[in-house]
């Protein structure tokens, strides 16, 4: 017997295709949602796992199916992961909030911080039992052709509840039970402070200095990652979020060290022209600051710089 889909994800970028098949995987009936009619009915993916440390053969790439749904067949959808980029989350959301069902939940799932402050008043928690719930990866995963990706690293994924009706258990434990290395958070804002602490501090230095995520591990930026996250520090407490100094140097260094041959996000998207994140990662320490009548200006300068080299 075939079950109705009913998990739909926004996105078939690296974190969506991996999603995709984690949830596959674990048995769930998930399905992308398509740009436009005329995609096919079905597409085939191809998954390459993370090798071990014990594997001498070459990790073969795994192929599998999934469904493509229209934006006018989403009846059976109960929720809709986003795994968009920060910046195509409203655009590519709003559309969809009246063809999908009322009780459908939105889980959030990007690089970076805003998008969730724009959706939450659309989100009608009075009448339709709809709810919005946040998360972060930090699983590894390059996207090599368009349906084809390679896991390159295992990380935590971190979700909890924001506004609205809360996820049912059914998901949630289907959610944790898929993502390895996954956890429901009570309060999943602070969560994704820290995150962008970490991508605060690594992506524009690499963009701007083309290197490798482990070349900020040098003495010379240290001056500057301390008052990228001075600003973070400051400008979240103003938001009601209090994070500890040690604990996010400590974080941002280590993941400098765990990814240090890597080439972060935005040097990769600055190396291939594609928009940056940079508004909704700097310049989201840069826009709370305003909204508190604050400054920021060493991720103001930051924001400024990297969008001079998107040119
Ligand atoms: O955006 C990225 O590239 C990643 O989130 C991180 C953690 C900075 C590693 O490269």
């Amino acid at each position: 017997m075939t079950h109705a889909v009913d998990i739909a994800i926004l996105g078939a970028g690296a974190v969506g295709q991996l999603i995709c098949r984690q949830l596959t995987v674990a048995g769930m009936n998930v399905g992308f949602i398509g740009r436009s009619a005329l995609e096919a009915s079905q597409q085939v993916l191809s998954f390459t796992p993370l090798a071990s440390a014990d594997d001498h053969q070459q990790i073969q790439a795994i192929p599998y199916s999934v469904p493509i749904l229209t934006a006018d067949a989403l009846d059976n959808i109960r929720l809709v992961i986003v795994c968009v980029k920060a910046y195509q989350v409203l655009d590519a959301l709003s559309p969809l909030l009246k063809q999908l069902p009322n009780q459908c939940h939105i889980l959030l799932l990007h690089n970076g911080m805003g998008p969730h402050l724009a959706l939450a008043p659309l989100i009608d928690t009075q009448t339709n039992g709809r709810g919005l719930s946040l998360g972060t990866t930090s699983q590894g995963v390059l996207r090599q052709a368009a349906w084809q990706i390679k896991q390159t690293g295992q990380g935590l994924t971190q979700l909890g509840h924001f506004t609205g009706e809360e996820l049912t258990e059914h998901y949630r434990n289907a959610l944790l039970a898929a993502i390895p290395n996954s956890e429901w958070v009570d309060a999943i804002v602070p969560c994704l402070w820290q995150k962008l602490a970490v991508n605060a501090a690594i992506n524009p230095l690499t963009a701007l200095y083309q290197c490798p995520n482990g070349i900020l591990a040098e003495p010379d930026f240290s001056g500057m990652i301390n008052s990228i996250l001075d600003e973070l520090i400051m400008v979240a407490a103003h938001d009601g979020v209090s994070l500890d100094k040690s604990f996010l140097h400590d974080r941002v260094y280590q993941v400098i060290r765990l990814t240090a041959g890597n080439f972060s996000s935005m040097h990769q998207d600055i190396a291939h022209q594609r928009r940056t994140e940079i508004d909704q990662i700097n310049g989201y320490i840069c826009d709370r600051a305003q909204a508190h009548g604050l400054s920021a200006p060493v991720n103001a300068e930051l924001r400024v710089r990297v969008k001079q080299l998107a040119v």
